[in-house]
């Protein structure tokens, strides 16, 4: 057995949802060949930072995360703080040579995403994005359906992220909770947070987005911001509709937007091919719609798949078939997939690069919007 020491930095959603992750493995995944050490847990503020590490089970704590870093007793850098630090934890975390498990999205820009990439090539180190969704089992059934060829040819992919907490116009932005209002902070707004979950899924799917036409707004054009008490200018974008071209020539459609009174995070996707179609819906994660053509005609209609048996993705892992599992476990599987990867000594995906070309398409859509007109995304997939 060996033993992978976790310097996570960041106590707030992620850091929860990672240390839970760190925490399952040893009972739901025993026969990984790399156990997770909770070594070191970094956030500003001491008191905080110490109570967290109690709670979680973490050896020490740090309040620097460049101390946190130079610790030689730290093999992998989990990054789990608001965008506007990725790029420089990152790229200090592989400088030292640890391994990085960054959260999504990856960057704020295009540009600070290549800078990070360069590093992790340079030090050569082990590394991946925590887009989770792709590891709820009910998505990882959706690919291998698509992968063995039964949809057929591939027409429409279409995905929507609507939330609705940013209504009010009270709301702040900046600061802790709401960093993601700040433009600073956060690089972008629901093209960031949440559509870039939809696109890397997408990808995943369905292959490269070759060229996009967007439209982005901003319903709230100031907020106080949570640092100066100052009333500014916002600069996220609060929704963004875009439509584009796959390279395997479907058209695609996506919407995220937070301000769809009554949806908290209904994120769904659908995709519809020549001879079957898929759906799927985060509130609903365990079941998978499929709609079979081939099927008899007087029983032909749309099926709700219920995923977990034993010998659908993760299930045999988990309880007895019929028995549910939650948005919980998609951090589970990372860690057990990460782990698995350094076993393999095989890339865990998406890594750094397959995330940039999350990043390429995120930047196409808010360049797309600003300048009304198509952009070429410039990805490559698969990369
Ligand atoms: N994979 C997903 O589904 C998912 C969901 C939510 C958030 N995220 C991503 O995770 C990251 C964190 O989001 P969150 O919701 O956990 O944010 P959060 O605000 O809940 O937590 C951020 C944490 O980072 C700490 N922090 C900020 N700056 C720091 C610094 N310089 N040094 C040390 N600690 C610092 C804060 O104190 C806080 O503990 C973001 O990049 C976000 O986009 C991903």
């Amino acid at each position: 057995m060996k033993t992978l020491r976790i310097g996570l930095i960041g106590t707030g959603f992620m850091g929860r949802t990672h240390s839970n992750g760190y925490n399952r493995i040893q009972n739901f995944f025993p026969n990984l060949e790399y156990k997770p050490k909770l070594q070191a847990v970094c956030s500003r503020n001491e008191e905080k930072v110490k109570a967290f590490a109690e709670q979680w089970g973490y050896a020490s704590y740090e309040t620097d995360w460049k101390a946190l870093i130079a610790r030689d007793d730290i093999d992998a850098v989990d990054i789990c703080t608001p965008n506007d630090t990725h790029a420089e934890i990152a790229i200090a975390a592989a400088k030292a040579g640890k391994m990085i498990l960054c959260e999504k999205p990856l960057s704020r820009t295009l540009a600070e995403g290549e800078e990070m990439v360069k590093a992790i090539e340079a030090a050569g180190v082990k590394n991946t994005v925590w887009y989770n969704y792709r590891r709820l089992p009910a998505v990882t059934l959706a690919k291998q359906i698509i992968d063995s060829g039964k949809l057929g040819r591939i027409f429409h992919y279409r995905a929507n992220f609507l939330q609705d907490w940013t209504i009010s116009p009270d709301v702040p932005q900046g600061g802790a909770g709401t960093w993601r209002l700040d433009v600073e902070a956060a690089g972008s707004g629901v093209t960031g947070d949440l559509l870039a979950h939809c696109i890397d899924t997408a990808m995943w799917l369905n292959g490269g987005i070759k060229d996009v036409s967007a439209m982005t707004e901003t319903f709230v054009k100031e907020r106080t911001h949570a640092a100066t008490g100052a009333k500014q200018k916002v600069g996220i974008d609060d929704a963004c509709l875009f439509h584009c071209h796959f390279d395997n020539g479907s058209l695609g459609l996506f919407e995220s937007t937070r301000y769809a009174r009554g949806h908290k995070a209904l994120y769904t996707f659908e995709i519809n091919g020549e001879h079957a179609s898929l759906r799927w819906d985060l509130h609903d994660l365990n079941y998978l719609e499929m709609f079979d053509h081939s099927d008899d005609s007087i029983v032909r209609g749309w099926k709700s798949i219920l995923v977990t048996d034993g010998d659908q993705p993760y299930m045999d892992k988990w309880w007895v078939p019929g028995l549910s599992i939650g948005y919980e476990h998609s951090f589970v599987h990372q860690v057990a997939d990460f782990l698995l990867s350094l076993e393999k000594n095989q890339p865990c995906s998406p890594t750094f690069k397959e995330a940039l070309e999350t990043q390429k398409v995120c930047e196409a859509v808010i360049d797309s919007a600003n300048n009304k007109q198509w952009k070429n995304t410039g990805v490559n997939w698969p990369c």
